[in-house]
């Protein structure tokens, strides 16, 4: 079925691309790129130009593959992703809380008595993370980071100098494809203050770091790493 499924999508799409008589008479224009950091909201919208004597009989987001491409119709959303339209010709495609697996091709697509049309949107998903939190006890110093995207490591700095060396890390990925990325830095019952950085590889910088002091008991929530990056795309 889901084959089924993904090759009539496959077959739908190259006749849309491919229907010069819908071309000349009826236009679709859609977003053509979208990028928001995980955690983040982001909107796909679609727009038909209004036509004479144009009867609309679909109007919908596919994804390019999968085994369920519709993504919705109007009047069908689920939590997470939601379908709204402003007018009968213009249908936006959100995904609320944007996660690594929303990343790839979407296809507005219409269907109606002047034919066939697809027009093609993509979803970039960018680095982030949702909350980080440093534990510390007498003889050693803690640094967790949940729901981080891509896959980070943990480098740690003690008065400048570089000591990643001497920490153990541990990852692992939720079913949502974000990871949870500890790390654990034996301290020698001394005390003193450590900087840990997250460091993402496949950007090649570090997405936040924190501060913490060994010697003492104590737990600690410092940020909330998406909040944090919202802020930034909303003041620049
Ligand atoms: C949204 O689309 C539905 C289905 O085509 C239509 O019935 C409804 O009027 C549209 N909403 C608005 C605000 O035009
Ligand atoms: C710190 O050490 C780690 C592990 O050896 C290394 O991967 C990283 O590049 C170093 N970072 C800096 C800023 O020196
Ligand atoms: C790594 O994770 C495993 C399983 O969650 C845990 O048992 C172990 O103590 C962790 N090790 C470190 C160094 O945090
Ligand atoms: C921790 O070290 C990193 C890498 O050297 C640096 O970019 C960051 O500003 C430091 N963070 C703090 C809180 O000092």
């Amino acid at each position: 079925m889901g084959v089924f499924t993904a090759g009539t999508t496959f077959l739908w799409l190259f006749t849309a691309v491919t229907s010069s008589r819908a071309k000349d008479l009826v236009e679709l224009t859609a977003t053509a790129s979208q990028t928001g950091s995980c955690h983040s909201s982001v909107t796909l919208h679609c727009n038909i130009s209004p036509k004479e004597g144009l009867k609309i009989r679909e109007f919908s987001w596919v994804r390019d593959t999968g085994v369920n491409p519709e993504m919705c119709r109007v009047r069908n959303d689920n939590e997470r992703i939601q379908c709204s339209n402003t007018s009968q010709m213009h249908l936006a495609l959100t995904f609320k809380h944007l996660m690594p697996t929303d990343q790839g091709t979407y296809y507005c697509r219409m269907q109606s008595n002047m034919g066939l049309k697809a027009t093609k949107s993509t979803v970039t998903v960018k680095d982030c993370y949702k909350r980080a939190e440093t534990q510390s006890s007498v003889s050693k110093v803690d640094c967790h980071f949940y729901g981080v995207y891509p896959l980070g490591e943990v480098h740690w700095f003690s008065k400048e100098k570089n000591v990643t060396d001497k920490a153990k890390e541990n990852s692992s990925m939720d079913q949502e494809g974000f990871y949870k990325v500890s790390s654990s830095l034996p301290s020698e019952g001394r005390a003193e203050e450590y900087n840990c950085s997250l460091w993402i590889p496949g950007t090649g910088a570090y997405l936040t770091s924190m501060l913490v002091r060994s010697g003492a008991t104590s737990l600690q929530t410092v940020g909330v790493g998406w909040v944090l990056l919202l802020g930034t795309i909303f003041t620049v």
